[in-house]
Formats: structure tokens, C-alpha cells, sequence
């Protein structure tokens, strides 16, 4: 396998993003970040690209961010390096992204799949939050995100108390959605992204940005945004072709445009 830090493959319109730090349980230094960060901002420029997977390998997604790499930084340090301003990137993703987990998932390897707008999980997926073992807390969004997603009480024992989430709990608790056998969970994750990806790409992309509405800013707003946003379609030719096609009893020819 190539050393790179970050691999590249495409599945029919699906990009996948494969962390390849695997003697470090592909704990996330600067270079993976950079380079994961970029790949997901080329997927996301490429036309032929309708949805994009993160991924790491069957032992970890990610334990991470690198612990060495910060155990001796001060605050000034932190902050003028700034890496976690890199996960704005992410954030601006307009095409869906889907998180395949298997193994650790743990801090910064939690955050990144919650960063995801969805996860597919093994049966071996591990998530957490153990920053309280070694002095700190989430820096990414997890105290949010993973709060969001499970509730307080729980993320409260995550956060607080190192506690890990097997894969059953993480789809019970409405963090994963959907829990399949190790040997199963890149194809699920690469189905239910190629699934999405056939659909029309503006109305997608709009969606994606609504539920995301949803979660970060309170109901009034959310829901006046969500109108705009649905409105705007009827300027597509694609809600045009949709609606078309209903009526017509045959499969839509999605555009794009
Ligand atoms: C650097 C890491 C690492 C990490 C594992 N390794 N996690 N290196 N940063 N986050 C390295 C180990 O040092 C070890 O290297 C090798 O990967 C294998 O790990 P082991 O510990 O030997 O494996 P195991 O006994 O199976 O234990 C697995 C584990 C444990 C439970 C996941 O590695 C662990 O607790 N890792 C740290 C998890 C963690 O605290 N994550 C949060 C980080 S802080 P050698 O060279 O010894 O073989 C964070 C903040 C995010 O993420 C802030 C925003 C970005």
C-alpha cells in the first residue's frame, strides 16, 4: 500500500478519503488534516463527484489528533498554528459526507465523524471523547456536536468521564446511523453515498444545508431559511425535470442545474 498520508479513490460518482496513518491508529497530525481537507475540497469542485466517504481502516477510523505533536505545545503555539481553523473547511463541504467508522474513533477521530453528515458504523466502531484523560477538552466540536446528537445527560458522561460508545449504543443513541459487519461497512457507506449522489445535486446540496440549519442555528431561523432554500429550486431546471418525471411515470434526468 502506498505511504501516503491520505488515499484517493473514486467509486462510480462517490470520492473516497481514506486516513493512511495506520501504525498511529491514523491519529490526525497537520499533514492529514491539510491533505484530508484538500481532498474533500477537490471532491467537492468535481462535477463527477455527488457525495464523498471519510474513511480510515478496519482498526481505527481515527484515536486522534496526534498527541504528540501537541504535548508540548503552549497556548501561544496552539494558536498561532491554528490547525483546528482547518476544520472550517470541512464545514463548507456543500456535497454530502458520509463517515464509514470502523474501530477507534476517539477525539479528534470522534469529531471528524461527526463533522460527517453521516455515519456508517462496523460493529467494531469505538467512539469517544477521552481528552479529560490527558488534561484537555474536545477543541472540535465535539462538546457541540456529540451533545447535539446524543443529549445532554449522556455526552456529559462521554465528555466528563471518558466513557466509550460501542457501535450498538452509538446507533441507539442517534450518533450512527446505521451498525453493519466489519466486512460490510465500506460498502454500505460507499452505497448509501453513491444512492445519494444519483439524486439532483442542487436539491442535495440545498437539503444538506438546511438540516444543518437545523443544528446550528435556533427553530425561527431554521425554518425561515429552510423556505428560502426551498423556493430557490423552483429556479432549477432539475425541479422542473423532477416534478415532470413524477407525472410522467419515469426515472428524473438530474442536471444539475
Ligand atoms: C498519537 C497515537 C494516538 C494519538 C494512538 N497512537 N493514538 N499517537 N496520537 N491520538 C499511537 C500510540 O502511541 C502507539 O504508538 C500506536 O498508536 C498504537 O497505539 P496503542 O496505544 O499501542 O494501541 P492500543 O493499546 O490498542 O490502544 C488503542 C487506544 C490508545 C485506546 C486508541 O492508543 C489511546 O488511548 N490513544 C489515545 C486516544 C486519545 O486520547 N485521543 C484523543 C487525543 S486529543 P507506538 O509508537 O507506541 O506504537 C484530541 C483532541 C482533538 O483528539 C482536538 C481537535 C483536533
Amino acid at each position: 500500500m502506498s505511504d501516503a498520508l491520505v488515499l484517493i479513490e473514486t467509486h462510480g460518482r462517490v470520492g473516497v478519503i481514506r486516513i493512511n496513518r495506520p501504525k498511529q491508529l491514523n491519529a490526525l497530525n497537520g499533514a492529514v488534516m491539510r491533505m484530508l481537507v484538500d481532498a474533500a475540497l477537490a471532491f467537492d469542485a468535481d462535477a463527477a463527484v455527488g457525495a464523498i466517504v471519510i474513511t480510515g481502516d478496519e482498526r481505527a477510523f481515527a484515536a486522534g489528533a496526534d498527541i504528540k505533536e501537541m504535548a508540548a505545545a503552549s497556548v501561544v503555539e496552539m494558536l498561532q498554528a491554528n490547525r483546528i481553523e482547518l476544520w472550517d473547511a470541512l464545514r463548507g463541504i456543500k456535497k454530502p459526507l458520509i463517515a464509514a467508522v470502523s474501530g477507534w474513533a476517539l477525539g479528534g477521530g470522534c469529531e471528524l465523524a461527526m463533522a460527517c453528515d453521516m455515519i456508517v458504523a462496523s460493529e467494531t466502531a469505538r467512539f469517544g471523547q477521552p481528552e479529560i484523560n490527558i488534561g484537555i477538552i474536545p477543541g472540535a466540536g465535539g462538546t457541540q456536536r456529540l451533545t447535539r446528537a446524543v443529549g445532554k445527560a449522556l455526552a456529559m458522561e462521554v465528555i466528563l468521564n471518558g466513557r466509550f460508545l460501542d457501535a450498538a449504543e452509538a446507533e441507539r443513541f442517534g450518533l450512527a446511523n446505521r451498525v453493519v459487519p466489519v466486512e460490510q461497512y465500506m460498502r454500505t457507506a460507499i452505497e448509501l453515498a453513491q444512492q445519494i449522489a444519483e439524486r439532483a445535486p442542487l436539491a442535495v446540496r440545498l437539503a444538506k444545508e438546511a438540516v444543518n440549519q437545523a443544528q446550528e442555528s435556533v427553530l425561527a431561523e431554521g425554518i425561515a431559511d429552510e423556505r428560502r432554500l426551498f423556493y430557490m429550486l423552483f429556479s432549477t431546471e432539475d425541479q422542473k425535470e423532477g416534478m415532470q418525471a413524477f407525472l410522467d411515470k419515469r426515472p428524473a434526468r438530474w442536471q444539475g442545474r
